[in-house]
């Protein structure tokens, strides 16, 4: 009661309020979202927190979807990818040019982050942070345990495994959520083909790479990884997959640097804690996925407080402080780089040389529409789940699916 009175009260000292819809509800998420709305209300503007919670943001798409179209958008949306520049072209999106010139952001920012945020010339999202999802954690208490080297290969990765089976641990923690199986799969297209192939069949969807022998290997090392994950595979959040592995009942994760995050908010350091790699055979990349705010159009009427905010994101002590708890990097070119740990360093140090090092995640919605990504998600979610449909089969599957699917 006392809360409410006092928010009742302080309510009518704000200069504006701003809805944002997110999909943030894990424990980092959660002081990620707390840190913004802490520096919006330094700036007398109320942060209302519209949370749907939902890894990579399923329900959180259908939801904005949904109010978009009743006519009760929220003023803010976290949007990522691809679709920003959809929704723009939908006249949906407010354009702040004004905020991205004056605060330089054709110089400041990675020129592929730049590129995100603008439609036909128009700045219309406020980039938060890169992500990197080709990471493998590795629980370094049981490594040690079972003396047992960190996995550079497939070959360490699979001793590991098994020796870690033995032991009575699961190897490899893992959800059958399709966007989660969704985010190892593609890690593996990429460990087996190179960032070339990876464009070829996730970004320009071609057909004849669907057939290749190269996506027929990813697909069996796919299935060849259901062994050391549990039995039967449930469909867990990935936090709660953070938590089991953080408490030794499973050895190893694949999944966003999010989760590094998650265990640094429990109070495992990095490189202490847990190890923080890259998957095998994918050093040299950056699987990434950008994290981002848009600004719905409205009638205009929250512009300021809308154009504060896309402001305050890209300030350097904003992007320094938040990409630090959410587990990104700063989407800057030349960050403060003193309080990141290795995991961060790497991370952002590989996205900034650019060109082919940097390659965009289907699941995480930086490669293609949502159309063909759910199709797509939708036939590697029915092989891996059922071991009757083959190898050949998906990639027949598949191969009549590119056929129909738009071309970017
Ligand atoms: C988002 C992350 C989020 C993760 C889990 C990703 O798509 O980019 O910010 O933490 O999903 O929900």
């Amino acid at each position: 009661m006392g809360l409410i009175l006092l928010m009742v009260a302080s309510s009518s000292t704000w200069a504006d309020s701003l809805q944002v819809l997110h999909w943030w509800k894990s424990t980092s998420e959660h002081k990620a979202v707390d840190f913004l709305a802490g520096k919006l209300t330094q700036e007398n503007i109320l942060w209302r927190d519209a949370v749907i919670p939902s890894g990579s943001g399923i329900g959180a798409g259908i939801v904005l979807k949904s109010r978009v179209l009743s006519g009760n958008a929220p003023e803010v949306a976290q949007l990522n990818g691809v679709l920003i520049g959809e929704w723009a072209e939908l006249g949906l999106l407010l354009e702040f040019d004004a905020v991205g010139s004056v605060g330089k952001w054709d110089k400041i920012l990675f020129p592929s982050v730049w590129s995100l945020t603008q439609s036909k010339g128009h700045v219309v999202a406020a980039p938060l942070g890169i992500h990197r999802i080709n990471t493998l954690f590795v629980n370094r208490k049981l490594f040690k345990k079972y003396d047992l080297a960190l996995p550079e290969s497939w070959d360490d990765f699979e001793l590991a495994a098994k020796k870690l089976q033995q032991a009575g641990i699961i190897p490899l923690a893992q959800s059958s959520e399709p966007w989660q199986l969704a985010t190892l799969f593609e890690t593996l297209v990429l460990s087996e083909a190179g960032a070339g192939f990876y464009n070829d069949i996730f970004v320009k969807k071609e057909q004849s790479a669907f057939f290749d022998a190269r996506f027929g290997q990813a697909l069996k090392r796919f299935r060849s990884l259901k062994k050391w994950m549990p039995t039967p595979l449930q469909d867990r959040s990935w936090d709660e997959l953070a938590r089991q592995f953080a408490d030794g009942g499973a050895a190893m994760m694949v999944m966003g640097d999010w989760v590094k995050a998650e265990l640094n908010a429990w109070g495992l350091a990095t490189d202490v804690g847990f190890a923080c790699m890259a998957v095998p055979q994918t050093e040299n990349y950056h699987l990434y996925d950008i994290d981002t705010l848009v600004m719905l159009a409205g009638d205009g009427s929250h512009r300021a407080a809308q154009e504060r905010l896309a402001q305050l994101v890209l300030s350097p002590a904003v992007q320094v402080e938040y990409n630090q708890i959410k587990g990104s990097v700063p989407v800057l070119r030349n960050p403060d780089m003193s309080k990141m740990d290795s995991c961060a360093r790497t991370s952002w140090k590989l996205f900034a040389r650019g060109g082919s090092t940097q390659v965009p995640s289907l699941a995480h919605r930086m490669a293609t529409d949502e159309t063909s990504k759910d199709a797509i998600i939708a036939e590697i979610y029915r092989f891996f789940m059922d071991d009757q449909v083959t190898v050949n089969d998906t990639q027949r599957r598949l191969g009549a699916i590119a056929r129909s699917l738009k071309k970017i």
